[in-house]
């Protein structure tokens, strides 16, 4: 059930909730942390969230998705990035952080992606990125991953979804390249082994994936457990599973809506899988676990609204959860 704990490697996480990563723009044009984003972490720390894995963190400058993007693009992140890992610590959940490039997505003067190819609306055109191009995007993801680790985090996500850099080079919509990197699995594998050069082998490693484009010859749940297999000797402890986001195109959302995505990922790659989409009661949680069609669910939007979701509703499914000490006489 969603309070059962879970072990990853030497690491107890006290239930199988999840706070996905959620941009909050909130950060100045430096990229910098400031108190919104501790308060913020911390409060979902106190609601008895096992596992948060902080927003999207871009890890150049240019490939933020707006300038109040957080970022990790240089040493002097590191020291604010740290309070927000305390704060999460000092309230007993586990911290995680997710790196990310926006690519053809960054609204930036000068955006880059693995084709000329735009992603349509009021987004530039994207320059084709050379060789040394992703050489300084895979260095940027490494020195990324070093940071994350000496801030504190116990957890590194790779954002490889949603149609930023990552998933552009996985999808053929967004890379028709010549050369060796039309093959996108390619570029991953250079990423993650720069992040696995620094990232210490006792801390879990998670990739972020879209499993389905909801469109003609788009990314599959099968094309994209074929890249993960490509990778996970690596060492990849969890796939966080979502979908969408490269393309415009509608999605047919309902509560769970992409848990048959992660049961499938999970088959056809024997990985643990992170697995949701518009979930806000506690039930549904615990039923896509006791199904198997994850091994942990992420709570999203319910989680902006209702911070103490699982202190507050845990009683419901009969569970007895220690409830945060200074608030006891609030308790329902
Ligand atoms: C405000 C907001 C910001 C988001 N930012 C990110 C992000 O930084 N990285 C990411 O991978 N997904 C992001 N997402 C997607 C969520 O992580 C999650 O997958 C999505 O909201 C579906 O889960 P839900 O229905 O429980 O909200 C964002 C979603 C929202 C609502």
């Amino acid at each position: 059930m969603i309070f059962s704990p879970i072990k990853i490697k030497e690491y107890e996480i006290k239930n199988r909730a999840v706070m996905p990563p959620m941009c909050m723009y909130s950060a100045n044009e430096e990229g910098f942390v400031n108190d919104f984003h501790v308060v913020h972490y911390g409060t979902r720390a106190i609601g008895g969230v096992g596992l948060i894995i902080q927003e999207a963190t871009a890890v150049l400058p240019d490939g933020r998705i707006t300038v109040n993007d957080l970022g990790i693009w240089s040493d002097d992140h590191i020291l604010g990035l740290k309070h927000i890992v305390d704060v999460i610590h000092m309230n007993g959940s586990i911290a995680g952080i997710q790196i990310n490039h926006a690519g053809r997505k960054a609204k930036v003067e000068n955006p880059i992606g693995p084709s000329a190819i735009t992603y349509g609306g009021d987004y530039k055109m994207p320059k084709e990125m050379t060789i040394d191009d992703i050489k300084e995007v895979v260095e940027a993801f490494k020195d990324a991953a070093r940071r994350a680790d000496q801030a504190g985090y116990d957890l590194l996500e790779i954002h490889g979804a949603h149609g930023y850099l990552i998933f552009e080079f996985l999808s053929p919509l967004s890379n028709q390249r010549k050369d060796q990197y039309k093959d996108g699995k390619i570029f991953l594998r250079e990423v993650m082994e720069a992040v696995t050069s620094v990232w210490p082998k006792d801390k879990m490693l998670v990739l972020r994936v879209s499993a389905h484009e909801y469109i003609e010859g788009g990314v599959t749940p099968e094309s994209i457990s074929e890249a993960i297999n490509y990778v996970k000797d690596l060492g990849l402890d969890l796939i966080d599973v979502s979908s969408g986001g490269n393309v415009l195109v509608k999605i047919k959302a309902f509560p769970g809506y992409q848990l048959d995505l992660a049961k499938k990922v999970k088959e056809l790659t024997g990985c643990k899988v992170i697995g949701g989409g518009l979930i806000t009661d506690l039930s549904l949680a615990s039923n896509a676990i006791g199904s198997e069609r994850c091994d942990m669910v992420y709570f999203g939007r319910i989680l902006l609204r209702e911070p103490y979701l699982l202190i507050n509703h845990a009683s419901d499914l009969g569970y007895e959860i220690k409830y945060p000490e200074p608030y006891i006489r609030g308790k329902k």
